[in-house]
């Protein structure tokens, strides 16, 4: 399989449209440190069929940068469109309302998710007069036959029950958040893909030690950044993301596993943005690094 980085920042982007800080504008200053919204595009045995993890709202100039994913020369329209969706965010779905476009849309997600989409977010309604969007479950991993998409294996691993601020009153459910696991049955690699991961757990430890690449959460470096800058009142794992380091952190959870492991969903305030913070160095020690924009993995 070939996995293609489409973006690896936090809701907002870097730069934030409203945001002067430190990490905003340097990427001002600096263009090589601009950031889009987190998103994957994963091609199986052919490399013109793929699928897109996550939506996100910069998903036209994401397609357009990447020759492989813009329309085949010869073929008017891309003619069908597929999205995984690791959640209900809408950092990673108002991409969708983008892709009105497409000739077909095809979205698989968990049960909560779809919900989500269809009576808070009314996607469905909004979106079937352009366009034919059609739902698929997306099967929990461990639980029953992964969906196969683009030829390669996808399943969703429970991360935690935290909703999008839009439908917080929904019910609890485990898979509110997921981690996608992909699987290539003729090349018998993994990847996985947990932008955004509230807690730790048994079941993630186990898929991340089953995985040859994996992204995960990187938003926050440590506890205190979002009360530090002033983004928010609450502490990292409180607005719903690990921090990168600290005694409650990933990294030092994750440098006993084997893999390559890249951090993404940067947010704008992560001292990471800046390719001189001394935290890299901190990171490499450990094996760990930090995605950047357009790399591609092939596994
Ligand atoms: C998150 O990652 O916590 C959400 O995307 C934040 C938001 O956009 O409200
Ligand atoms: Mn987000
Ligand atoms: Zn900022």
């Amino acid at each position: 399989m070939l996995l293609r980085v489409l973006g690896t920042a936090a809701g907002g982007g870097l730069p934030q449209w409203n945001c002067a800080c430190p990490g905003c504008a340097g990427a001002r200053r600096h263009p090589s440190r601009r950031r889009l919204h987190d998103s994957l595009a994963f091609h199986g045995p052919r490399p013109d069929t793929w699928f897109l993890a996550n939506a996100s709202p910069d998903i036209a100039e994401q397609l357009e940068s990447h020759p492989s994913l813009r329309p085949d020369d010869g073929n008017t329209r891309t003619p069908v469109v597929r999205v995984v969706l690791t959640d209900a965010e809408l950092d990673h779905t108002l991409g969708l309302l983008r892709l009105r476009e497409a000739a077909e849309i095809e979205v698989w997600c968990t049960e909560p998710v779809h919900k989500a989409l269809n009576a808070r977010l009314p996607l469905t309604d909004i979106l079937s007069p352009y366009t034919a969007l059609t739902w698929h479950d997306l099967p929990l991993a461990g639980a029953g036959t992964p969906a196969t998409i683009a030829g390669l294996h996808v399943s969703a691993l429970p991360l935690s029950d935290k909703r999008p601020r839009y439908a917080a009153d929904e019910p609890s459910h485990p898979a509110w958040s997921t981690a996608l696991k992909v699987h290539d049955p003729g090349t018998g690699t993994s990847a996985l893909y947990a932008p955004a991961l509230a807690a730790w757990s048994d079941l993630l430890d186990g898929a991340i030690a089953g995985s040859d690449c994996v992204l995960l959460d990187g938003t926050f470096v440590d506890e205190d950044e979002p009360r530090r800058t002033g983004i928010s009142q609450r502490t990292a794992s409180e607005m719903g993301h690990i921090p990168i380091s600290g005694p409650e952190g990933s990294a030092h959870r994750l440098h006993r596993t084997g893999g390559q492991i890249h951090y993404t969903h940067l947010n704008n305030t992560n001292p990471l943005g800046d390719p001189a913070a001394p935290e890299h160095e901190q990171l490499a020690d450990l094996g760990l690094r930090v995605a950047e924009e357009r790399m591609v993995v092939t596994l």
